[in-house]
């Protein structure tokens, strides 16, 4: 079984840089895709040194794809690995490559950091992944940058960022992360539904009214610096009472 921080390390010519910390957390959720025809999608390329981690991580079945914004990174198609030149913050762009690909399993979001942006992607991609694909958002960190962290060649290239009180957090993909609990929780937010649930399945007369997200999200965790969605069936909720 590969390790990822072994390959991570040991490659001298894998140009990528990660917080330590991620490399157990890529293990905790992306293990079970390992050696099998997965299909990646990683948001960022810069210089391909996740795409190749990715490549040597999930085997010669995987598929990986890249998203940029930056046209060098085309450079990096090659073999099993494809590069679509286009901005996270293009829905119609990300409409357009999701009908091109096959059904994507493990998606990383590496690029603009940008909470608009990544909500954005989260938005037009989460949807589309497999059944039991797994959504992880990077480096959350930059949510809580100062202006000045936020160089003059970011700003040009990620378009207008905004501050509330000289920070971003308040508008930061953790915020809305957070908030997602609540549609995570949705089954439950018919004060009827305290009822239902004792019924069994087959039994309801109408199915319980829940988001797409509830009936589709087995789970949302938080690391540091990192958000993970992991996507299943959750049938509607059946109370237990003896
Ligand atoms: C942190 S680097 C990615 C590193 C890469 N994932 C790795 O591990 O080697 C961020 C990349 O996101 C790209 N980027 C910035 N804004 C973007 C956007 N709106 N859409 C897509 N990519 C973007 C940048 O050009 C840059 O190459």
């Amino acid at each position: 079984m590969p390790n990822i921080y072994d390959i991570f390390k040991k490659d001298p010519n894998l140009h990528a840089q990660k917080y330590e910390h991620y490399f157990a957390v890529y293990e905790k959720y992306l293990a079970r895709f390992v050696n099998k025809p997965v299909n990646v999608l990683e948001i960022g390329v810069d210089r391909g040194g996740g795409l190749k981690m990715w490549q040597q991580y999930f085997g010669p079945k995987a598929k990986i794809f890249g998203i940029d914004i930056l046209p060098s990174c085309a450079k990096f198609t090659k073999g099993n690995v494809k590069v679509f030149i286009g901005s996270q913050a293009d829905r119609e762009f990300l409409r357009e490559l999701i009908k091109k690909l096959p059904k994507i399993d493990v998606v990383i979001d590496d690029g603009s950091h940008v909470a608009k942006h990544i909500i954005t992607a989260f938005e037009e991609i989460y949807p589309h992944i497999s059944d039991n694909g797994v959504y992880i958002v990077e480096d959350l960190h930059t949510s809580y940058w100062p202006k000045m962290f936020w160089s003059r060649k970011r700003r040009n290239n990620f378009g207008r960022v905004f501050f509330y009180r000289g920070r971003l957090y308040l508008n930061g993909f953790a915020e809305y992360a957070g908030r997602l609990i609540h549609q995570l929780n949705s089954y439950h937010r018919d004060p009827k539904s305290y009822k239902w649930f004792l019924i069994p399945r087959a039994q309801r007369k109408a199915a319980v009214p829940a988001d797409d997200l509830a009936k589709n999200t087995r789970g949302i965790y938080f690391h540091d610096c990192m958000a993970v969605f992991e996507r299943g069936k959750m049938p509607e909720p059946l109370r237990l009472y003896k």
